[in-house]
């Protein structure tokens, strides 16, 4: 039987013991699907948002249980207290990760959608995912393009330096060395990019894929 599995965390054990809970397994086949956790990482402006959504909705309309945790959301709620340090970037990408893999052990698909700069992070948000199909995806869109974009009109200002520590202006991206799927923006439409993420995971949330090896 497989519950809930207990994430390492290297800590000495401590006064506070692990539950284990009713098997997982059961929950997924009663949603006739099985969890993955989608990590958009790329520049403010890159679109990592605007895909998020549409491949929720691609999920939803296919019959999958899905939800996005969107960076600029969660930094209103869970993550309010946090600013853009590196530690505080590192933190919301660790608050974000765990609650990634509670959504994905109740059986949904996860997308996420967070600059996550560094690499060490995100490599800490899979090891968060424990044994969770855990997909980097890089949301590939030149700085010249998400500048000239500025949805927000951030580019700018921290350009006339009035945003310390924006990403790719004054601190740094680090792209993905070896993301599982990256996913080219500049001249391709909204809909294409979508699709090719929708369909990634419509495959890897397939209940039929428990029994397979994942990729
Ligand atoms: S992360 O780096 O910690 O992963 P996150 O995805 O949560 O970032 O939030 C990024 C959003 O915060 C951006 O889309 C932008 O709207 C806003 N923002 C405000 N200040 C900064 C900054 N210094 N660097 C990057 N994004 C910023």
């Amino acid at each position: 039987m497989c519950v809930l599995q207990k994430i390492p965390t290297g800590l000495p054990p401590g006064p506070v013991t692990w539950h284990p809970l009713q098997a997982r397994e059961a929950r997924w086949a009663r949603l006739g699907q099985v969890p993955v956790i989608a990590w958009l990482t790329g520049l403010s402006g890159a679109g990592k948002s605007t895909l998020a959504v549409e491949a929720d909705r691609i999920l939803v309309a296919g019959g999958r249980h899905s939800a996005v945790l969107d960076g600029d959301n969660l930094r209103h709620g869970l993550n309010a207290d946090l600013a853009f340090s590196p530690e505080d970037r590192a933190e919301n990408v660790r608050r974000t990760a765990e609650v990634a893999r509670l959504m994905a052990e109740s059986g949904a698909v996860v997308i996420v959608s967070l600059i996550s700069p560094y690499r060490a992070d995100r490599a800490l948000a899979r090891r968060i995912a424990g044994d969770i199909p855990f997909l980097e995806v890089f949301v590939d869109t030149p700085l010249g393009l998400c500048e000239a974009r500025d949805p927000k009109g951030l580019y700018r200002l921290a350009r006339a330096g009035r945003i310390p520590g924006f990403t790719g202006i004054s601190a740094p991206y680090e792209a993905p060395e070896q993301p599982d799927l990256t996913i080219t923006t500049e001249g391709r439409s909204t809909d294409a990019c979508a699709r090719a993420l929708g369909a990634r995971l419509m495959r890897l949330s397939r209940a039929a894929e428990a029994a397979k090896p994942r990729g």
